[in-house]
């Protein structure tokens, strides 16, 4: 079956490439653009770990198909931090030692940061609930939402 050619944006850049119509996003994105940085828990929506942004939503990569990038504009992990600078939720998870096998992280921090966009100074219970979707079965969840808040507090100044 012939592929589909897709133009898109990943991470601010222009990106064209080509991939099989039942392709997901998240395949496309390690596989043929080598973005290694989404993993892939479940494949079926049901771990977060990989996270992404599309036209600004939080989505699930692996429920995404590639061809559906047409137009639109992807960001991933890989386009967090700026240069060598980690942005503060990186930063943070590292202090707080919140990952350990780190296979969830990228889709954590991922969604962590689109909470932090629209909410700000978010309670933990909002901290909580937005997460919901990503599951880690390393940390007992704490330290990632102690990271989260933290992170929280020193973008807002404090
Ligand atoms: S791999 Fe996509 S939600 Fe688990
Ligand atoms: S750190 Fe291992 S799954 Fe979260």
């Amino acid at each position: 079956m012939s592929k589909v050619h897709v133009t898109t944006v990943v991470n601010g850049d222009p990106v064209e490439f080509l991939c099989e119509t039942e392709q997901t996003l998240l395949d496309v994105l390690r596989d043929e653009l080598h973005l290694t940085g989404s993993k892939e828990g479940c494949g079926s929506g049901d771990c977060g770990a990989c996270s992404v942004m599309l036209d600004g939503r939080l989505v699930c990569s692996c429920l995404v198909l590639g061809a559906e990038a047409e137009g639109r504009s992807v960001e991933t992990i890989e386009g967090m931090a700026t240069g060598d600078a980690l942005h503060p939720l990186q930063r943070k998870f590292l202090e707080h030692a919140a990952l350990q096998c780190g296979i969830c992280t990228p889709g954590f921090l991922v969604a962590a940061k689109a909470l932090l966009e629209k909410s700000p100074d978010p309670t933990e219970t909002e901290v909580r609930y937005w997460l919901a979707g990503n599951l880690c079965r390393c940390t007992g969840y704490d330290k990632i939402i102690r990271a989260v808040m933290d992170a929280a507090q020193e973008m807002r100044g404090g």
